[in-house]
C-alpha cells in the first residue's frame, strides 16, 4: 500500500512556522477559470460568496477571473471594495442588517439588497428615503425543502430564520407597493451548502419555476433569478475531485430553470471556488497513548479551523513526513475543548513529534471562521507562489 500522500507543498515552506494556511495558487486559477468559463456559457453571473475565504490575495485573484461578490457584512462591502470589486456588482444578504451596514451599502450604490423579511424592507426603504435614493431589492424566499450536509448548513426550511414564506408574498408585494425607494428587481434563494447531488438543484429549479408562476400570474416581471450558493466539493478525496462537476451544474440550471427573455440569472459559489486550493499544515507536538486510542495532538486547533467541531465536518488528514507503518491516530489540537478533535482513528503512517500534518480542503470556512480563542494567534497564509 502506497503509504507516501500525493499532495505535497514546496519544500521552503515545509519549513514555515506552524500552524498556518497553505493556498494553491495554479488550483485556485484553474478552479476560478473553469467556473468562469462553464457560466459564461450561459450568460450566467456568479458572485463570490466572500464569507467562504476573504484572504486579500485570494480575493484579488477571484475579482482578476471577472467574479463579482456576495456579500453578508458592511466589512465585507468594504473589503471588496477596497480589493477592487466592481459595486455594481455586489449582492448583499443576511437577516440581520444594520442600520450603518445599510447605509454604507446605499453609499457604495451596490447592485442589489437581497430582503429577508417585511421589517427588514420598511427599514430599507426609509433609509433610502433619507439619503434621497431609489435602491434595488431582491426577495430571498425560502423554498421549504431540506438540503446540505448538517442541520446546522441547511436555510431553506420553514422552522429556520433565512427568507420569505411563499405564502407571504401578496402582503410582501402589497408592502412593496408602499415602498417608493425601492425597486424590486428579482428573487434570491440559498438553500444549504455542501450539496453534492445536483438532483437537489434541480429540485430547486423546479420550485423557483413555480414561484416565478406566482409573479408571472400577477404580471410582477422578475429581471433577476438568483440560485444562491451551495454546491459542494469532494471531502473525502480532493486528489481525484480538485474541482467540482461545474460543467454540469450550470448546464443544469440551464435545462430546468424557465429563464425568460433578457432575465439574468445569477449564483453565489463559496465552498467550491476556494475550498481545495487550501490545506491547514500543522506539526504533530506530541504522541499520547490513550486507552484505546493514540492521539496525535498537534499545534493546530478549532481555533484555525473549527468545521470538524463544529459539524462533525471530515478533513482528510495525511502526514507529509513519515512513511512507516499505518497506524491509527486520534488527531487533536490544544485548546481546552474536548471538540478541539479533526479526525478520530484516522489512518497515517507511523506518526512522531515534529511530523507535519496537512489536513485538506480547508480553503473555504477555514481562515474566515478562525478565533483568537485562549488569546491564539490568528493562522497565517502562505502561498504557492510564496518561494
Ligand atoms: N449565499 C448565501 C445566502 C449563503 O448563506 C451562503 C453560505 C452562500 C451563498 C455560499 O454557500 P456555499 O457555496 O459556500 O455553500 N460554515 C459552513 C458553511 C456555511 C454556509 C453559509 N452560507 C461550513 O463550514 O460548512
Amino acid at each position: 500500500m502506497d503509504s507516501i500522500a500525493k499532495f505535497k507543498i514546496p519544500e521552503p515552506i515545509q519549513k514555515e512556522r506552524t500552524p498556518f494556511y497553505y493556498y494553491d495558487l495554479d488550483l485556485l486559477n484553474h478552479t476560478l477559470a473553469t467556473a468562469k468559463k462553464e457560466a459564461d456559457k450561459y450568460n450566467f453571473i456568479i458572485h463570490y460568496a466572500v464569507k467562504a475565504n476573504a484572504n486579500d490575495r485570494i480575493l484579488k485573484i477571484i475579482r482578476h477571473h471577472g467574479i463579482d461578490a456576495d456579500c453578508v457584512s458592511g466589512n465585507e462591502i468594504k473589503k471588496v471594495i477596497e480589493i477592487g470589486f466592481d459595486p455594481e456588482g455586489i449582492v448583499y444578504a443576511g437577516v440581520g442588517k444594520t442600520d450603518w451596514e445599510i447605509e454604507l451599502a446605499m453609499e457604495t450604490n451596490i447592485f442589489c439588497f437581497n430582503c429577508e423579511s417585511i421589517a427588514e424592507i420598511k427599514v430599507i426603504n426609509s433609509l433610502a428615503g433619507k439619503a434621497g435614493k431609489t435602491v434595488n431589492i431582491a426577495l430571498r424566499i425560502n423554498p421549504n425543502f431540506r438540503a446540505g450536509a448538517h442541520e446546522y448548513i441547511t436555510t431553506g426550511v420553514e422552522e429556520n430564520k433565512f427568507g420569505i414564506h411563499p405564502g407571504e408574498l401578496e402582503i410582501i408585494m402589497d408592502t412593496l407597493a408602499l415602498c417608493p425607494n425601492l425597486k424590486f428587481v428579482g428573487l434570491h434563494f440559498h438553500i444549504g451548502s455542501q450539496i453534492t447531488d445536483l438532483n437537489t438543484f434541480k429540485r430547486l429549479c423546479i420550485r423557483v419555476n413555480q414561484i416565478q408562476e406566482w409573479f408571472h400570474n400577477h404580471q410582477i416581471i422578475v429581471n433577476h433569478i438568483n440560485v444562491g450558493g451551495g454546491f459542494g466539493v469532494d471531502y473525502n478525496d480532493p486528489d481525484n475531485h480538485p474541482v467540482s462537476d461545474f460543467p454540469n451544474y450550470f448546464k443544469l440550471f440551464n435545462r430546468f430553470l424557465d429563464i425568460g427573455p433578457g432575465q439574468k440569472v445569477h449564483f453565489e459559489l463559496g465552498r467550491s471556488l476556494v475550498a481545495q486550493c487550501g490545506s491547514l499544515i500543522t506539526k504533530v507536538l506530541y504522541i499520547k497513548k490513550g486507552i484505546n486510542t493514540k492521539f496525535a495532538i498537534v499545534d493546530a486547533g478549532m481555533t484555525d479551523l473549527i468545521r470538524p467541531a463544529l459539524y462533525q465536518a471530515y478533513h482528510k488528514i495525511e502526514n507529509f513526513t513519515s512513511t512507516g507503518k499505518q497506524e491509527y491516530y486520534t488527531i487533536v489540537g490544544p485548546i481546552c475543548e474536548s471538540s478541539d478533535t479533526f479526525g478520530k482513528y484516522i489512518l497515517l503512517p507511523e506518526t512522531n513529534r515534529n511530523d507535519l500534518l496537512c489536513i485538506r480542503s480547508a480553503g473555504a470556512y477555514g481562515e474566515t471562521m478562525a478565533s483568537r480563542y485562549n488569546l491564539r494567534d490568528l493562522p497565517r497564509a502562505l502561498y504557492s507562489d510564496n518561494l
